[in-house]
């Protein structure tokens, strides 16, 4: 992990208009089910095969984390890993702190899985990460029997053995994260748990552990797991991320000329906010569906074209279904026609950085005028971005949404701080340049 960021720790981007986005590619596979299949993988009686597995910050921290448990993961190639699971009891005590660097999805999964442990552990990570809230899901664990100490609500979190009990836990905010560490501490309770969601949060663990074969009832909002199912092996190819897809969506749908497929994409409805929120725009996406589902998750190719967009107001259960992909389409509300105004999305400011204040700072840099709300922003378009120097903050959706919107500022835009798109998506600067984009490293180290 630490080499792979020390490999470009001081790296910056140069970006230049001009040069329509042309051509088919593939975006790497997705985090969150990535990051599921180690953790599940490890749990399974047996061993899984996982192809298209993501090679990214965030998903090594979770195999650092897993191989520190006592988990054997043979990984073949960049993208295909052999994992030995050991069984729902099968987990090891962990010599040192679990490090789950700067990957929220790794800590607060992993907070549901340790908490049912006989053996104590802490989970930790970056100082970013420490910043971030943890009490959404040690609080609900709690509830549950666990013994977990947080620091002031954030990590480091110590977790001592307990016995947990199944509950019923009505979640506050819609969250993929929360909703799954609570249901994989389920695994381990006594009786059943079962999570209430307020909005469609994702779906990746429900939908792998039911084909691993344990039983989840869905009932609108309510879903249900019980203890003492054992999990059969993975053998699966994980689809490419559509949060990742999304930044080469919005930038086809923005350049003049451009024309894009992305093969292989994953479209599990609790993800695909973002086709809905671009074709509300007034973009035209073709879905071309794959007739094979790929560990219960549905897979397409995706082709978009350069549209002239509208503004539109966004609310509602899109939020969650698109929550990565709000500061991507910041930029685009800078460049489409009308006015843009999205709510009800406080959740950005408790991601990697508070992506409201951040992306809006940043874009001002490039001439943009950014209305910020304390649910939202509202933004009028289309604005002229002129390029100047910004900072990525650390962030990897922010560097990759500053990408997006150089390819539409005059003059050169620079990112410094840019290392981080590597957390979800190493190449995404190699595939640009395939796709005709004027994008290059600087200051590589
Ligand atoms: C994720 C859920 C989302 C998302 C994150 C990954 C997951 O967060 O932002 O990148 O894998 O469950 P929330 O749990 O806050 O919705």
């Amino acid at each position: 992990m630490s080499n792979v960021k020390s490999q470009i720790s001081n790296s910056s981007l140069r970006i230049r208009p001009g040069g329509k986005l042309s051509g088919t590619t593939q975006v790497p596979g997705d985090k969150s089910i990535s990051h599921r299949s180690l953790m599940l993988g490890a749990l399974a009686d047996g061993t899984s095969q996982v192809r298209g597995w993501l090679p990214a910050g965030d998903t090594l921290a979770t195999l650092g984390c897993m191989r520190a448990l006592g988990i054997d993961i043979e990984r073949h190639d960049a993208t295909t890993l052999t994992i030995h699971g050991r069984g729902l009891q099968g987990l090891k005590a962990p010599a040192a702190a679990l490090d789950c660097v700067n990957a929220g999805t790794a800590m607060r999964l992993m907070a549901g899985i340790m908490a049912g442990q006989s053996f104590p552990s802490v989970l930790d990570g970056s100082e970013q990460l420490r910043r971030r809230p943890m009490r959404r899901i040690t609080e609900p664990l709690r509830q549950m029997g666990a013994h977990i100490e947080d620091t002031d609500g954030c990590a480091p979190l110590h977790i001592s053995p307990s016995h947990l009990r199944g509950m019923e836990y009505m979640m506050p905010v819609a969250s993929g994260q929360v909703k799954s560490g609570i249901l994989l501490g389920g695994l381990f309770a006594k009786g059943d748990t079962t999570v209430i969601e307020p909005g469609p949060g994702r779906d990746h663990t429900e939908r792998m552990l039911r084909s691993m074969g344990m039983p989840v009832r869905v009932d609108g909002p309510r879903v249900t797991v019980s203890s003492g199912h054992p999990l059969s092996p993975l053998d699966v190819t994980i689809p490419g991320d559509i949060s990742s897809a999304a930044f080469l969506l919005v930038a086809a749908c923005l350049v003049d000329g451009s024309q894009v497929t992305l093969r292989h994409t994953g479209i599990n409805p609790t993800r695909t906010g973002i086709v809905d929120i671009l074709e509300a725009m007034g973009a035209q996406v073709s879905v071309e569906q794959h007739p094979q589902e790929e560990a219960g998750e549905p897979v397409a190719d995706l082709s978009i074209g350069c549209s002239q967009l509208k503004g539109i107001d966004i609310s509602g259960e899109l939020i969650v279904r698109a929550i990565d992909e709000f500061p991507a389409l910041m930029v685009a509300a800078t460049q489409v026609d009308g006015k843009t105004v999205v709510s009800e999305a406080a959740e950005l400011r408790v991601k990697e950085t508070d992506r409201i204040a951040v992306m809006a700072g940043e874009l001002r840099k490039l001439g943009a005028d950014i209305e910020e709300r304390p649910d939202g922003f509202a933004v009028q378009g289309p604005q002229k971005l002129h390029g100047a120097v910004v900072d990525g903050h650390d962030d990897h959706r922010v560097v990759m949404s500053l990408v997006i919107a150089g390819l539409h500022a005059e003059g050169t835009t620079t990112i410094t701080g840019a290392h981080s798109l590597n957390d979800s998506f190493p190449g995404f600067v190699e595939t640009l340049q395939t796709l005709g984009a004027d994008v290059e490293w600087i200051n590589h180290d």
